[in-house]
């Protein structure tokens, strides 16, 4: 089990960047804790604030290389078809995850309804959102429930 970890623009500051909505953790945490939570899976861990990198390493899942990826897009979850396109294509699931809950925040004072919409999302085979870092644990779950079920 070889699992794609695609984390977009901004995430590479977690813990700095506003950890009232993001939290304290580190992408490298993040990363740990799956490492430490599924020591039978191999990862392969990516983060790029290039939507071409992005679109890239998705497509290195094209040949199956992987059995899944865990994306989180970042702002390019809102609006980037070229993303979406990429995760259209891949032959395998594809879990959108967001630390925050998107759809809370489209609700918020804040007034931030460009959250409200994924345009990955359809694509993917499910959204985790709001969670926080546990999300990442939950969508590797959900690929590795989804490829017991195709096996
Ligand atoms: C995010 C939510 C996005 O709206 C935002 O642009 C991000 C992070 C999340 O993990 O909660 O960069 O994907």
């Amino acid at each position: 089990m070889h699992i794609l970890v695609v984390n977009g623009p901004n995430l590479n500051l977690l813990g700095r960047r506003e950890p009232e909505i993001y939290g304290t953790q580190t992408l490298a945490d993040i990363d740990n804790e799956l490492t430490k939570t599924f020591p039978d899976v191999r990862f392969t861990f990516f983060q790029s604030n290039h939507e071409g990198a992005i679109i890239d390493t998705l497509q290195s899942a094209m040949d199956r290389t992987y059995n899944g990826v865990v994306l989180n897009p970042g702002a390019f979850t809102h609006y980037s078809y070229a993303v979406r396109d990429a995760v259209a294509a891949l032959p395998v699931p594809v879990i959108e995850v967001h630390l925050s809950n998107i759809h809370l925040r489209a609700e918020s004072a804040a007034g931030e309804e460009f959250r409200r919409l994924s345009v990955i999302a359809p694509v993917c085979k499910a959204q985790v959102s709001g969670f926080g870092p546990a999300g990442y644990v939950l969508a590797v779950r959900m690929l590795l429930n989804a490829t017991t079920e195709t096996q």
